[in-house]
């Protein structure tokens, strides 16, 4: 039996277009798995984001409770605490976010010296964020039995240091700026309430 020549002819170019068809979408999907290659890599190159996203969610009249410990969860109470101690608080009720971790110290009144904002402590109680400004690890309590107003702060990922009764100004180590402070204050029941949100940036900074 002969081939009609026209029908042939419809044959071929069916045929070619399905081919042209492939090819095209081949080369689309190849380009597409480039451009997700390349989004990827920038992804990984590009410096992580100043502050880490750390938001705090603390407001004024929050009251202190432990954050660690046998006693986690229970309010603090200023008598249980001495000159040179220090403990890790949250503000009642809101413990899921990190960014809210707090290192509340307690120093003699005499030993605040600029930057600390005097306005932001009571009784020798002054409070910073607990995270490390270089890479978000929670800061450690040095205390000096001997000279407890010499006890310090020390973020023992890389040593950073931060001196308290100086606005935990960075004083060795790695760490690009001071733990920053917020305000706290003694209710006449003995237990702390925040009296501010944070003073400067929280959270990694580099
Ligand atoms: S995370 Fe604190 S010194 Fe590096």
């Amino acid at each position: 039996m002969v081939n009609e020549p026209g029908k042939t002819m419809n044959k071929d170019n069916e045929s070619g277009i399905t081919r042209r068809k492939f090819i095209l979408s081949a080369i689309i999907v190849a380009i597409l798995g480039s451009f997700a290659s390349l989004l990827s890599l920038l992804k990984v190159l590009a410096p992580a984001k100043k502050g880490g996203g750390y938001v705090s969610t603390i407001s004024p009249g929050d009251t202190l409770v432990y954050a660690s410990g046998s006693n986690i969860g229970a309010t603090l109470r200023a008598s249980s605490m001495n000159p040179g101690d220090a403990v890790l608080v949250y503000p009642k009720g809101k413990s899921s976010n990190p960014a809210n971790l707090v290192q509340l110290i307690r120093l003699q009144e005499s030993s605040f010296k600029a930057p600390t904002d005097v306005k932001l402590t009571d009784k020798g109680f002054v409070a910073y964020s607990a995270i490390c400004t270089h890479l978000g690890c929670t800061v450690s309590w040095v205390k000096n039995e001997k000279s407890p107003d010499a006890s310090y702060t020390e973020c023992f990922c890389h040593n950073s240091i931060f001196n308290p009764s100086r606005g935990d100004k960075v004083e060795g180590g790695p760490a690009p700026i001071p733990l920053a402070q917020i305000g706290v204050k003694v209710s006449s029941d003995d237990s702390l309430v925040f009296t501010s949100n944070f003073n400067g940036k929280i959270g990694p900074q580099v």
